[in-house]
């Protein structure tokens, strides 16, 4: 569905800014033969066009029974090398999808390469990881089940457990209509993302005609968004996860793991504490203005930061009718 954009909140000069911005991205084209078409620098009604934010569904179809087998799999430790860990040890669905610390820990102690992302929304963005490398929710279940960074399983010995387990291997027959295989486990994992969704937020009630889903501030907060070209690099669906761009255009973002990476989506990411690749930022007022810095060259005032703060909490949306919140103190160092 498409959705009218509300013109009242657009400064006149947003289209403007974007394009200037547009001429500052590195884009990189998508993997061969693979996705949607590469992003280039645009003109600026294209930009205009293409940098509005469309409510979150709250569902995309995925097949129930499929989706509750994914669910089951999501937290059962058994998949994983050790017995010790399962998809939400580190992507707490039951908070934000993520974790509250900078780098979760692998089964030998040492941290993951990067920041835990959320899964929420995950199937909203055109690649997955930091840096985009992935291309599909089915490909990064198989490496977030087998790679030792991850669950570090072997697939003789998750298809053992499910099959197993009288539990998993009835639903799975019905569900695929065969004993459970790689394929089934990975679609089962895959729907269940898919069902990861964080629709009602206040923010998509506004998009959705609600004028009174924001307080001024907020609407204020989005103008700037917009106004000096966040907008340029988080847009579409996600906010966000639709682009590659360089990171540190004006200013070096530290410990950044890659040259360029995947625009992170902003849904959500009021509650997704610590920020970037390497989750080396606490707060958000100091992600936003070190983004302001490094990616527009512009220098933000604690109003300004906290106006951005301000629109960015509308895009906290609800999981099984509950509002994503932060997760509790973190478990692991
Ligand atoms: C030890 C912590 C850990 C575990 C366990 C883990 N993940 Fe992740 N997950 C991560 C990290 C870190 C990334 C980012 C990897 C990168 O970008 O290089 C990630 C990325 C993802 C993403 C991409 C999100 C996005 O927006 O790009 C999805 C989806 C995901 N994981 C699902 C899963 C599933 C399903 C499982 C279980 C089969 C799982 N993860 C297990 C830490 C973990
Ligand atoms: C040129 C493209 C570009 C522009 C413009 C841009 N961003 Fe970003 N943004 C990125 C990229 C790429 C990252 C990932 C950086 C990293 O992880 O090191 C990011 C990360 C973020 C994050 C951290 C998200 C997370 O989950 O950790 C926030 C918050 C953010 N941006 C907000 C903003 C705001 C607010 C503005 C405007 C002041 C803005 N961005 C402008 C590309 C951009």
């Amino acid at each position: 569905m498409t959705v009218a954009w509300p013109r009242s909140v657009r400064p006149p000069g947003a289209a403007l800014a974007a394009a200037l911005i547009g001429s500052a991205l590195a884009i990189l084209p998508p993997a061969a033969g693979e996705g949607p078409p590469g992003r280039r620098p645009m003109p600026a009604e294209a930009v205009d066009a293409q940098d509005v934010i469309t409510p979150v569904p709250s569902n995309l179809g995925a097949d129930p029974d499929r989706v509750a087998l994914g669910r089951m799999l999501f937290s059962d430790t058994r998949l994983s090398r050790g017995g010790d860990r399962a998809c939400i040890t580190c992507h707490d669905i039951r908070s934000n999808g993520a974790s509250a610390v900078a780098r979760n820990l692998t089964a030998d102690g040492t941290p993951v390469r990067r920041n835990t992302p959320t899964a929420f929304n995950a199937a909203l963005s055109f690649r997955l990881g930091w840096a985009g490398d992935i291309p599909s929710l089915p490909d990064q279940a198989e490496i977030a089940l087998t790679q030792p960074e991850f669950l570090g399983g072997s697939w003789p010995s998750i298809l053992a457990v499910v099959r197993g387990d009288p539990a998993l291997a009835g639903p799975f027959q019905a569900a695929y209509g065969r004993e459970a295989d790689r394929a089934a486990v990975i679609d089962a994992i895959n729907s269940f993302e898919r069902s990861l969704l964080t629709p009602d937020s206040r923010f998509d009630r506004w998009l959705r005609g609600d004028a009174y889903a924001l307080t001024e501030a907020e609407r204020a907060g989005y103008a700037l968004f917009q106004g000096i070209g966040c907008a340029a690099c988080h847009q579409g669906i996600n906010v966000g996860g639709n682009l590659f761009e360089k990171v540190g255009i004006f200013v070096t973002i530290p410990n950044k793991t890659a040259e360029v990476l995947r625009v992170p989506s902003l849904r959500n990411v009021a509650v997704t504490a610590p920020y970037f690749d390497d989750g080396g930022v606490a707060t958000l007022p100091e992600a936003v203005r070190l983004m302001a810095r490094a990616q527009l060259g512009r220098e933000l005032t604690p109003a300004q930061a906290a106006s951005i703060v301000a629109f960015l909490g509308t895009l906290t949306g609800s999981y099984e009718g509950r509002p994503l919140t932060a997760p509790a103190a973190a478990p692991q160092p």
